[in-house]
């Protein structure tokens, strides 16, 4: 395994809409899920897709803490979510607050939907599906964006409440 190095926004790879992956079990894409799921680790993410680590494919990693959710039964080890669709459930809205690992030092409250419905395909191929609300359903949400190219920034309603996270923590 290796810790792979994360594009900043504003490197093109972050901006492009990424490719589906067509064998999850090809041993590139074992050895780049495994790669991802270190470098998260290492980076202290929730949550990392693979345009990030300058692969263009739909991939991504995360996970729910156990500090981010009222119960405990609501947080997940990491895995991973290959060719994920994901749609909201209802008309609700949240504000989420979030960071990015393309994005350092930089935080902001942007909307989310409050539920979402997601289905892709885990490392086996096998179909992983379910409803998410709270973070979860936010960081599905983020990571899936990465996907199309969308970084955080470009869902900001509230430009008060982007910054750095020192001031906004202050
Ligand atoms: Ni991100």
């Amino acid at each position: 395994m290796a810790l792979l190095k994360i594009a900043r926004m504003g490197n093109p790879v972050l901006h492009q809409v990424a490719q589906a992956v067509s064998d999850p079990k090809a041993p590139e894409i074992q050895s780049l899920i495994a790669d991802m799921l270190e470098t998260m680790a290492d980076a202290r993410g929730a949550g990392l897709a693979a345009p990030q680590v300058h692969q263009p494919l739909r991939i991504f990693v995360y996970h729910v803490p156990t500090n981010r959710v009222a119960n405990p039964e609501e947080a997940l080890l990491p895995r991973v979510l290959i060719n994920p669709e994901i749609t909201p459930v209802g008309d609700e809205m949240m504000i989420c607050s979030e960071g990015c690992l393309s994005i350092p030092g930089l935080r902001a409250d942007v909307p989310r939907h409050a539920k979402v419905r997601y289905s892709g395909l885990d490392e086996n191929g096998e179909v992983l599906e379910g409803e998410a609300t709270g973070f979860h359903a936010n960081v599905l949400q983020h990571e899936n964006d990465h996907l199309n190219g969308i970084l955080y920034p470009q869902r900001i309603t509230d430009f008060e409440r982007f910054g750095h996270v020192e001031e906004i923590l202050r």
